[in-house]
């Protein structure tokens, strides 16, 4: 397989067991095993992706001198593929030497041939005078049955968080990049025992900079997850600061989308002066734009601008009053669809009117906005004819 050498995965990449970061275990169950190997039992190294599982066969062939013969995911792994790998697995090395052979992702083994390509990897185990290895994250996979005769299971755990941030700090040291403590500390706890994703995420957020701080961090969308909705959308809703609410927001245990759709449902609960209200809608509307291009273009600088228009509806508030104890309810999820054809039309030229301008589908249009258009409608008569919309419009609404 072709490594790319500008992926810090691979610069940075451990070269023995002993720098395998947090696998102090696994890594000597590995090397007691290959000690003591009898001819017929292959390992299997079992774990949630990232922890280091292909990286320690990878280190252990490096450090004994061994060439790695390798199969991966991404090869085509038929029934005669497999046998085919066997046949170069097992032949002497030209220039004397030993080998290890990794099968990568063995539960990922590939539709029909299933049943004949876990019998070859059985008859490659039978011969093979090398140690075999089998990496897969779910050991219990029907995929591995009829191998569990001839494996011996390792578990290899999520990698703790201390040992992913001193790697991390290792990587930003070696790359002349000065490291924030807490900074580390957040990613690590972040990538919950993946290392690959925590490498990748510093690299993305990190690379070329003179320091790693917590605003690179929030080039990740990062978000302690420390607080529930509930705790943050007071904040968004009330303090009148924007800093106070673009805190709350990364501090939230929703990602910034799903908040979006939970003041969306709550506003009408937390403003009730249809003034304020109205404000509150224009600047969510806004955030929404910047909703849109995030997913449309998969372009995440964009989240940046969403999160601050979210934030911006804290200024919203008018009156210092609160207003106590307010039920948050969820968003909705079902919508009473409008049936009436008639009315069907009126709300669809009302929406072509209406839509452009607040940023919402039809359906939300119905669902979120025209209740409160209503209601400013009849605080301030005509507001809806000055949106442009007639009178079958507004009745529909
Ligand atoms: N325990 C670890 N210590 C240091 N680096 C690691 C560790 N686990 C993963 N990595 C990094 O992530 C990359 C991918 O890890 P890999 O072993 O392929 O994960 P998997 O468990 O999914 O097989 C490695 O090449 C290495 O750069
Ligand atoms: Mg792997």
């Amino acid at each position: 397989m072709e490594t790319d050498s500008s992926m810090w995965t691979e610069k940075h990449k451990p070269a023995t067991l002993e720098d395998v970061a947090g696998q102090g275990k696994a890594v000597s169950e590995v090397r007691s095993w290959v000690g003591s190997r009898k001819r017929g039992q292959a390992m299997l190294l079992a774990g949630p992706p990232g922890c280091g599982k292909t990286l320690m066969v990878e280190a252990l062939a490096k450090e004994s001198g061994a060439t790695l013969i390798q199969l991966n995911a991404s090869d085509k792994r038929s029934t005669q593929d497999i046998e085919e790998f066997a046949q170069t697995a097992t032949t002497m090395p030209l220039f004397g030497g030993s080998k290890i052979i990794l099968i990568d992702e063995a539960d990922g083994l590939s539709g029909k041939q299933d049943r004949g390509a876990a019998s070859a990897i059985i008859k490659l185990i039978k011969a093979s005078n090398y140690p075999i290895f089998l990496t897969a994250n779910d050991p219990w996979s029907p995929k591995l049955k009829s191998l569990k005769p001839y494996i011996k299971t390792i578990k290899v755990h999520k990698v703790p968080a201390p040992s992913v941030a001193k790697r991390l700090r290792d990587i930003c040291v070696a790359e002349g990049i000065a490291p924030d403590e807490d900074a580390l500390k957040h990613l690590a706890r972040w990538s919950q025992g993946d290392m690959r994703s925590a490498v990748n995420d510093l690299q993305i957020a990190a690379q070329g900079k003179n320091a790693f701080t917590s605003d690179e961090l929030q080039v990740l969308g990062f978000r302690e997850r420390e607080s529930t909705v509930f705790d943050v959308l007071p904040t968004i809703f009330r303090s009148g600061s924007m800093s106070a609410s673009r805190k709350a927001i990364h501090m939230a245990d929703k990602d910034s989308d799903e908040l979006f759709w939970w003041m969306e449902s709550n506003m009408h609960l937390e403003f009730k002066d249809p003034a304020e209200l109205a404000d509150a809608f224009e600047t969510l509307a806004k955030a929404d734009v910047f909703r849109g291009l995030v997913m449309n273009q998969q372009n995440w600088r964009f989240k940046g601008f969403m999160v601050d228009m979210m934030a911006g509806v804290s200024l919203s508030r008018k009156d210092s009053k609160t207003h106590g104890f307010i039920q948050y309810q969820p968003p909705k999820k079902f919508i009473q669809m409008a049936r009436a054809k008639g009315r069907n039309a009126m709300i669809a030229s009302a929406h072509s009117k209406l839509g452009g301008m607040l940023h919402c589908s039809k359906k939300s249009l119905l669902r979120d906005y025209a209740p409160y258009l209503k209601l400013i409608e009849r605080k301030r008569k005509g507001f809806l004819e000055s949106m442009g919309l007639d009178k079958d419009e507004i009745k529909a609404l």
